[in-house]
């Protein structure tokens, strides 16, 4: 496999200024993806976090399998963590989410020993790009979004969303890229579309991604592209029956590229069903953060 192409090269000043912004927050919502909530996260976030209340919301989770964000669930859990599955498409859990918010911040405060009572929230809200990040503002303010730059102690050009009287939220400043330090967590990345398809060679990614479906997801993948048996090792039968069963050829070749991007797209829009890449079992004796 070629050498990942990632230099994020300007995440130290986004990691800078939500230190800054951080401080005028009471909770940070950290959205991750469900199909990927360990490679998904920056892992630099826990150290801005601090003292406050933190909830993490596993997101797309329908289209991620249940089975493993039940997993994940118990993982962030275990790491006395507030998580809530959640879709903000689908519009599930919007409420509950402002919600818990609410009453891990009253949680914390009360442990702090300062004042809870008819409080304002505000919640930062974290995560790296297309996890949700704008879809779940828009569904949790409802359109009731409105830009106020002069609440007490705020930047002049902070732009925060009234959620609600009593609840703000205010979207990461700047990119928060994604942090892998290996292949896998590249792979799952591009395979949830979480980076683009370009950065990693979509041979590779895809080959991954057919070893990964036949390895947990082999019925449904069997079954969705109509295959007979195949040698998992030799990805050309497998290329070959697809591209029979979804007629993708190029002059009468076989086309590749199409059917790379047909894979993608498919296990992106859960036509082979509900799918994670991080696998908790991976990670559960790991300290995850
Ligand atoms: P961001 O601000 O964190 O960058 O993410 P954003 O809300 O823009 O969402 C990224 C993509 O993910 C959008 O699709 C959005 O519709 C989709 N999305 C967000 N939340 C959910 C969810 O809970 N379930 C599902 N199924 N999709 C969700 P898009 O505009 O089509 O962009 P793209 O997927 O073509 O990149």
């Amino acid at each position: 496999m070629k050498q990942i192409q990632w230099f994020p090269g300007h995440m130290p000043k986004t990691l800078r200024e939500l230190a800054t912004e951080v401080k005028l927050c009471d909770a940070v919502i950290e959205i991750v993806d469900a199909r990927a909530p360990f490679s998904s996260r920056n892992p630099e976030i826990q150290n801005i976090i601090g003292d406050k209340a933190h909830i993490i919301l596993m997101n797309k989770a329908l289209l991620a399998d249940s089975k493993e964000t039940y997993k994940w669930s118990r993982i962030f859990h275990g790491q006395l963590k507030k998580v809530l599955e959640v879709d903000a498409i689908k519009d599930k859990n919007m409420i509950l989410i402002k919600n818990t918010v609410k009453t891990e911040v009253n949680r914390i405060n009360y442990i702090k020993g300062t004042r809870t009572i008819n409080q304002t929230i505000r919640a930062m809200i974290v995560g790296i790009p297309n996890v949700g990040k704008s879809t779940l503002i828009n569904n949790l303010a409802r359109k009731k979004s409105c830009a106020t730059g002069n609440m007490p102690g705020l930047t002049r050009d902070t732009v925060w969303i009234k959620a609600s009287e009593d609840f703000y939220l205010y979207d990461t400043p700047g990119v928060l890229w994604p942090k892998f330090d290996n292949e896998t967590m590249a792979m799952h990345l591009a395979l949830i579309g979480s980076i683009d398809d370009d950065i990693l060679p979509l041979d590779d990614v895809c080959g991954y991604g057919f070893a990964f479906v036949d390895k947990y997801y082999r019925r449904l993948f069997k079954e969705y592209y109509k295959l007979a048996d195949y040698d998992i090792n030799d990805l050309e039968t497998i290329y070959a029956q697809i591209a029979k069963s979804r007629g993708c050829y190029l002059k009468q070749e076989i086309d590749y590229e199409r059917i790379n991007r047909l894979f993608l797209k498919d296990l992106r829009s859960k036509k082979l069903g509900g799918i994670t890449f991080d696998r908790a079992d991976d990670h559960t004796q790991k300290k995850v953060i």
